[in-house]
């Protein structure tokens, strides 16, 4: 349901408005801005667990590993949230893998995802002792075999599959179970790759995944994964490959615009009868789904300007902090962190980058805000931070956990130092 201040219910319930004024839990958001400045990330500890216990609820009839997916936001702060929860982690770098045991997460609680996983990585995994490398190609399995056996060990394993499913997602560049994208093994190939890896020195077949996209709100599509996934498993089983568990990957969407997002009580509903019938484990990765109504990006208006028929509001975050809007036209809530009760208008809300796709916002009506004030960008929990990057030289913002009263500094903003700290040989 759409509500009053047009924020999705749990962003709502997370960054309560009281007397116009936005917070976080029980903490003033102007509070955190007088403490840290702007543009300022901040997530509500309470969502997350929140939502992490929804969905650990809802898969309870099954033995299961929510494996948290770290590329959505992997603050420490945050993974340490959620591993306190008791979540495992799903990774797709050597560095995801530091932040997941840094925060705690157990190694057998680790899934490492990931199309092009180097030597390196694949030799960290195996140092670490992770549950699982979910591998994407018969040479990713050849070189993991040769370097276990070379390190007297066997990888555990579980092929990443391609069902070639056409996944309504709201930007292709989210789809990744549809044959002629990068990901996984074809669905032709699966089985007898399964056949090869299961005789291989080096490996120890473990289980079969997928990962067809993400922001899905449909049960369908994960339900048709889900049946490819089981009669490959059955056939597994004819040829006496021994699985352990069923990854169903992650993907499951979010409310941005106030509308329906997906139940895990009706997805769970479709999925966890027929993975119970298999007696396996149900792994899922879930990163949006658990963090991404947890946060907010606050900024504060530089100007308001008007040309070409339209009005600018000119903010001091950009796409180098936030690029969902600019690269998936991705649609986020952006709220006045004191309501004036002023006029309302269309505006373009801009970032200060160098480039016409720097926006946070386009052609949106509401309260036009005036220089100085502050806006809060909201369901910015998953995608954001990750994926900001210092473009322009703009040194990244500062991060802040809220857990009820206490507010928390879990990443400082970088300095100019910070900008040119790796760069030598000058
Ligand atoms: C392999 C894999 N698992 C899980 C996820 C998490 O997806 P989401 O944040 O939509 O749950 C991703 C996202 O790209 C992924 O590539």
């Amino acid at each position: 349901m759409l509500q009053e201040t047009g924020i999705p219910p749990l962003a709502a319930q997370a960054f309560p408005r009281s007397g116009g004024l936005l917070s976080c839990e029980q903490v003033p958001l102007t509070d955190l801005v007088s403490r840290w400045g702007t543009p300022l990330y901040v997530y509500s500890a309470g969502a997350i667990r929140e939502r992490f216990a929804e969905l650990d609820g809802a898969l309870a009839p099954v033995p299961h590993l929510i494996a948290y997916s770290v590329k959505a936001n992997g603050n420490l702060g945050v993974l340490r949230t959620l591993a306190a929860m008791g979540a495992g982690a799903d990774i797709v770098s050597g560095g995801e893998l530091h932040r997941a045991l840094m925060a705690g997460i157990p190694a057998d609680r680790i899934m490492f995802s990931g199309v092009g996983k180097t030597v390196h990585e694949l030799a960290a995994g195996l140092n670490a002792g992770i549950k699982a490398f979910n591998v994407e190609s018969e040479g990713e399995l050849c070189a993991l075999s040769d370097l276990a056996c070379a390190m007297g060990m066997r990888a555990p394993v579980a092929l990443r599959v391609n069902p070639d499913i056409d996944t309504p997602t709201p930007h292709a560049y989210t789809r990744t179970g549809h044959a002629a994208t990068k990901f996984g093994i074809a669905a032709a190939r699966a089985r007898s790759l399964y056949n090869i890896a299961a005789k291989m020195p080096g490996i120890r077949v473990r289980g079969i995944d997928v990962h067809i996209g993400s922001q899905i709100l449909e049960v369908g599509p994960f339900r048709q994964a889900l049946e490819y996934v089981l009669d490959l498993a059955y056939h597994l089983r004819q040829s006496e490959v021994e699985l352990e568990f069923l990854d169903l990957g992650g993907g499951l969407g979010i409310s941005y615009e106030g509308g329906d997002r997906i139940s895990a009580a009706d997805w769970a509903a479709e999925i966890v009868p027929a993975v119970a019938e298999t007696g396996l484990q149900l792994v899922v990765e879930p990163g949006r789904f658990l963090v991404g109504e947890a946060g907010a990006l606050l900024t504060r208006v530089l100007y308001v300007k008007e040309g070409g028929g339209k009005r600018f509001v000119i903010t001091d975050a950009g796409m180098n902090d936030l690029i969902r809007p600019s690269h998936y036209s991705g649609w986020h809530a952006v709220e006045p962190v004191e309501a004036a009760g002023r006029e309302r208008g269309r505006v373009d809300v801009v970032g200060p980058i160098c480039e016409t796709g720097d926006f946070l916002a386009l052609d949106r009506e509401m309260e036009v805000p005036r220089p100085g004030e502050l806006l809060a960008i909201m369901t910015v929990g998953a995608y954001g931070f990750s994926m900001s990057s210092q473009y322009n030289q703009r040194t990244r913002p500062a991060e802040v956990l809220v857990d009820g009263k206490e507010a928390t500094l879990v990443r400082r903003r970088e300095t100019l130092d910070d900008l040119v700290a790796a760069e030598i040989g000058l």
